[in-house]
């Protein structure tokens, strides 16, 4: 089945794919994206990714005449045409091709670039679960965009390999935690459940949106408030979460181990219930 791409208005497969060199992507990172995936081929929350690719791209000003019927239908055509059991897919709009120059260009139209593969297979993470360390949160002020200027997530996800763990999480200097390099954070104390609120600081999953949704669901009280590193140390459990991992239980944060169950599948297995069945 052909992993492929869409790039300036046609479809092609991925290996043949390429960006113009002078596109604002490539130069400043001056794009946004999303990743979505299907469950049983059809996609998970599409509406609400769509509002926050909009919600993106309102943030860096890129003007596009794109709307969400349009991005659907190319999405399924993507989809089918890929052929697989279950796609991912990840879209990104940059403010276009320019001459480089930092000021926005006036009157270029904005890039479009999509590509659809298979959904990786999470289950062992999910199952067996992982490991973390904290990071000093280096990231620009607007985390809540979903930006493509990942270097600060590559950098500690990196850190992290290097230091013998799984991810990172980055954590504020007043010791507020914020966010995985890829996921949101979700801690369990008390037979609460736990996640870092809204703000600049993270970029608020449609995941970690319907894990809150799962738990109440489920029982089990959710809140979101500041979570803290000594918090999230000595949590009963703790998971991260995201359209591509889901649910992936973390075992030990800084070498200090955590416990795996029994609320989290229990979490997960209601999510799956509610939305990915
Ligand atoms: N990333 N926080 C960050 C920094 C992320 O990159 C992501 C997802 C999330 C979770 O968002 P969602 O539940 O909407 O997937 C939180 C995607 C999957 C990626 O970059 O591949």
């Amino acid at each position: 089945m052909p992993e492929i791409a869409y790039v300036n208005g046609k479809f092609l497969p991925l290996a043949q794919a390429t960006v113009p060199v002078e596109d604002r992507g490539y130069q400043f990172a001056d794009a946004v994206y999303e990743v979505v995936r299907t469950y049983r081929g059809r996609t998970f929350a599409l509406d609400e990714h769509l509002a926050r690719l909009f919600r993106s791209l309102a943030a860096i000003q890129i003007e596009h005449h794109y709307t969400a019927d349009q991005l659907k239908s190319l999405i399924g055509e993507a989809i089918r045409r890929a052929g697989f059991a279950e796609t991912m897919i990840y879209i990104q709009i940059s403010r276009g091709v320019a001459k480089r120059h930092r000021r926005f260009p006036g009157g270029g139209e904005p890039m479009l670039v999509m590509t659809a593969r298979e959904v990786p297979d999470s289950r062992h993470l999910r199952e067996h679960g992982i490991t973390v360390v904290t990071v000093p949160d280096n990231r620009w002020g607007r985390c809540d965009i979903k930006s493509v200027a990942l270097l600060a997530n590559v950098l500690a996800y990196q850190a992290a390999k290097q230091a013998g763990a799984n991810d990172a999480i980055f954590v504020s200097d007043d010791g507020a935690v914020n966010e995985a390099t890829a996921a949101n954070v979700f801690i369990i104390r008390n037979a609460e459940l736990l996640t870092p609120p809204e703000g600049p600081k993270i970029l608020s999953g449609i995941t970690r949106i319907k894990i809150l949704e799962a738990a109440r669901a489920a029982g089990i009280p959710a809140a979101e408030r500041r979570v803290t590193k000594a918090e999230l140390q000595s949590a009963a459990e703790a998971f991260l979460c995201s359209t591509t991992a889901e649910v992936v239980p973390i075992l030990a944060v800084d070498g200090k181990k955590i416990g795996l169950g029994p609320l989290t599948p229990r979490i997960y297995q209601q999510f799956t219930k509610m939305f990915a069945s």
